[in-house]
């Protein structure tokens, strides 16, 4: 007889195996075992680590593994016949984690991964074989960490369209932001802080560059606008160029600057970028402070959605992570990226080139009779407008000049930025910050 629908099909223990036992997976096994009386309730049956895989068995992790089968392949998990979900936090594109997720879907086991860089990048394709086989595909850790915002917006606003979805996609540039903006810290000092407290990845590029951030957000989008992934069209710029001056001048025009992820769509296309912006500081996202994470989603029923939380450490991505697997032991699960993969919109890619909006202008000028008007001719000359200009200093023969345009398509002030790049009135590069209206 088929149980009633919020039974789950078995009352046994759900047993999974864990490749990766790293800070997110040991905080899986910790999680499991704390909470194990509270997770069998909710869960209606126990959920048991039965295997794990991970390069060293003798290292201390301080968990309790009790009599588990260590594997050293972690691809041995999708057939050990002890394990009936596979959990993955190894991380990568590629390599090991990728073929760990093809292997358990081909064994018809469910799959729970906290892998932004593997979904943003063959989402598709092991969804396509997860609804083939009928089987669990999750991934909630994979962006914000802790923050439950993929069942947020996969469940609970899917009944809304969704014209905009933006945030604060990677606690570690939040961190170095905010480090910046309070205790008046260099980047480099900032940046070694993220390192040491464990919010950066392996290599610190993938966070300050961007890159981690638009895995995240090719994968909300995909969900929010029920369209296939295309990370490959997030524009993405990270934050090396930000200085303290840059912080403290839009402090002083009411701004905050943030490491922003966006996707947005714009006349059928989809714009997705990444990149520093300025915020007005009153908007809730001048508000995260340190390494957390926030998401905005706007809905056409249900409004502005904000949520906020931790992005990354152990307990918050374990929180995800097992929040996946309870699922996966209630049967409770459907199309991964909200509809069947083949009814997903190939969406085309919206020009961010020409996205229009207020900019933030820093130039380093050779303070000397006549630049203010080169700068002034070029800004005519590509018909930006100036709202307001500020300059300071004027040692050593150098001046700060700092601008805020009016509202103007962004090729326009790139335009006249390049103009006077090639003349003789800048001595450093110039800075563009787009001044978000949110
Ligand atoms: N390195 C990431 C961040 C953490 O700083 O947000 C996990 O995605």
């Amino acid at each position: 007889m088929t149980p009633p629908p919020h039974v789950p099909q078995s009352t046994r223990p759900l047993r999974i195996g864990i490749a990766g036992l790293g800070t997110v997976g040991s905080g899986v096994v910790r999680l499991l075992d704390e909470n194990a009386a509270l997770i069998a309730r909710r869960a209606g049956r126990a959920i048991e680590v039965t295997a794990v895989a991970a390069r060293d068995a003798t290292r201390d992790r301080g968990i309790n593994l009790g009599a588990v089968r260590w594997h050293r392949d972690a691809v041995a998990l999708a057939n050990d016949p002890d394990v009936d979900a596979v959990v993955e936090v190894i991380g990568g594109a590629d390599g090991v984690a990728l073929e760990l997720a093809q292997a358990s879907l081909a064994a018809g086991k469910p799959f729970v991964t906290a892998n932004k860089a593997m979904i943003a990048a063959h989402g598709m394709a092991l969804a396509a074989r997860a609804e083939a086989a009928d089987i669990a595909l999750k991934f909630e850790a994979a962006v914000a960490g802790g923050i439950p915002v993929i069942k947020a917006l996969r469940e609970g606003a899917s009944a809304n369209r969704i014209e905009r979805v933006y945030g604060i996609l990677n606690g570690t540039c939040n961190f170095i932001l905010t480090a910046m903006e309070s205790r008046a810290l260099s980047f480099d000092a900032a940046l070694a802080e993220a390192q040491a407290l464990g919010y950066a990845e392996a290599d610190p590029g993938f966070d300050i560059d961007g890159v981690d951030a638009s895995h995240k957000l090719a994968i909300l989008a995909a969900i929010c606008f029920s369209a296939r992934t295309d990370v490959a069209g997030v524009t993405v710029e990270g934050i090396r160029a930000i200085s303290a001056e840059d912080i403290k001048e839009a402090d002083a025009l009411g701004y905050r600057i943030r490491l922003i992820a966006m996707a947005e769509m714009q006349n059928g296309a989809l714009l997705q970028y990444v990149r520093p912006c300025l915020v007005a500081a009153e908007h809730p996202l001048g508000y995260v402070p340190g390494c957390l994470n926030a998401v905005v989603a706007e809905g056409n029923f249900v409004g502005r959605l904000f949520l906020e939380g931790a992005g990354a450490g152990d307990g918050p991505t374990a929180s995800a992570v097992v929040a996946d697997i309870i699922d996966v032991a209630r049967d409770e699960y459907g199309p991964a990226f909200t509809m069947a993969v083949g009814a997903l919109d190939a969406l085309p890619r919206a020009d961010v080139g020409h996205v229009v909006g207020k900019s933030y202008i820093r130039l380093h000028v050779a303070d000397r009779t006549g630049v203010l008007a080169e700068i002034a001719i070029a800004m005519r000359d590509a018909g930006v407008s100036v709202e307001s200009l500020i300059q300071r200093g004027g040692t050593g023969g150098e001046a700060l000049i700092v601008l805020v345009t009016h509202a103007s398509d962004a090729a326009a002030v790139d335009g006249a930025l390049d103009t006077l790049a090639q003349g003789d009135a800048l001595v450093a590069p110039p800075l563009r910050l787009p001044i978000l209206a949110l």
